[in-house]
């Protein structure tokens, strides 16, 4: 039994040791392909794969259709916009992912974001502080909650909507819970986008939901950057000078972005809000243990091509 682990942005050295001693004691090969440069090199890697790790590399029909022994795909993370789900039910190929593994280093990126374009990116120029502000949350889930408990903590307010959860749950949760789109966005000084990439949601959050926020606002997306319509934020940014976007998904636009709006706006270079080396064996060998748990006992626990 072969499971590649692929990788173009490589697990901590300490996680990728702990899924090879999973993997290995339960008498599975572990082929590890970090950085590659191509789907062609991911392509040829995984012809003779029974089984595949990866973060957000792009599982494609091109994949899906090249690694003909393939039975489960286990993506070690929330998110798996990345992977074809048709494709993979077409040929029978189980998708996993391992919820809430690196919840908390998204949530405390997103926390540490909130302070640094409020604090004019470490720049000496005058900020201002979250205590006392308003912080809503846009999807109450693993990251969401954890968010929501570290900005209570620093003395803000938490509002969340998320339609999957009744008002009990999301109060119960530590937060006031709203109901539109709409009045989250009016009613929050800081925003924490936690929505996942989906046909319903891409470029929902424009410029009607933006221009909507309150004087001084902030817009903080640790989710997809496929969610925003970049256009529209722009126009918001352009009208609105006290509002700021910082964000863990680099905007298609960032270059224009940076030259219009300066300190109010930022994106890091590359996703890292799950690289922390917690994460990635949190994740990592989650995924592992899935894997080894499929083949052994049949459990599709996680499974999202249902
Ligand atoms: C996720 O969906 O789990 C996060 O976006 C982290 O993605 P990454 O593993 O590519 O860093």
């Amino acid at each position: 039994m072969k499971v590649l682990v692929a990788t173009q942005k490589p697990f901590a050295a300490v996680a990728v040791k702990g899924i090879r001693e999973i993997l290995e004691n339960a008498g599975y090969e572990v082929v590890l392909l970090e950085k590659y440069a191509s789907e062609a090199e991911l392509i040829s890697a995984c012809a003779d794969a029974d089984a595949m790790i990866i973060r957000s590399d792009k599982v494609t029909p091109e994949v899906i259709e090249a690694a003909g022994k393939l039975k489960i795909v286990v993506r070690a993370g929330a998110g798996y916009d990345n992977v074809d789900l048709e494709a993979a039910s077409r040929k029978g190929v189980v998708v996993m992912n391992t919820p809430g593994q690196n919840s908390n280093a998204v949530a405390e990126l997103a926390i540490a974001m909130m302070i640094f374009i409020s604090r004019t990116q470490f720049t000496p120029a005058t900020g201002s502080e979250v205590k006392g502000k308003r912080l809503g949350v846009q999807a109450y889930g693993n990251v969401g909650r954890l968010v929501g408990e570290k900005a209570k903590a620093l003395g803000m307010e938490i509002s969340a909507l998320d339609p999957f959860l009744t008002d009990e749950q999301i109060l119960a949760a530590g937060a006031q819970p709203v109901h539109s789109v709409e009045e989250l966005y009016s009613s929050s000084d800081f925003l924490s986008i936690h929505i996942p990439a989906l046909p319903s949601t891409i470029k929902s959050i424009g410029y009607d939901l933006v221009s909507r926020m309150p004087k001084g606002a902030v817009l903080v997306n640790t989710a997809r950057k496929e969610v925003i319509d970049e256009e529209g934020l722009m126009k918001a940014l352009e009208e609105r000078p006290d509002l700021k976007y910082v964000t863990d998904v680099m905007p298609d636009n960032y270059a224009a972005m940076q030259e219009k709006f300066g300190l109010r706006v930022f994106a890091t270079p590359k996703k890292m809000g799950a690289q922390t080396a917690e994460a990635n064996i949190n994740a990592g060998l989650a995924a592992a243990r899935q894997i080894v748990d499929f083949f052994t006992t049949g459990n599709r626990k996680f499974q999202v091509n249902k």
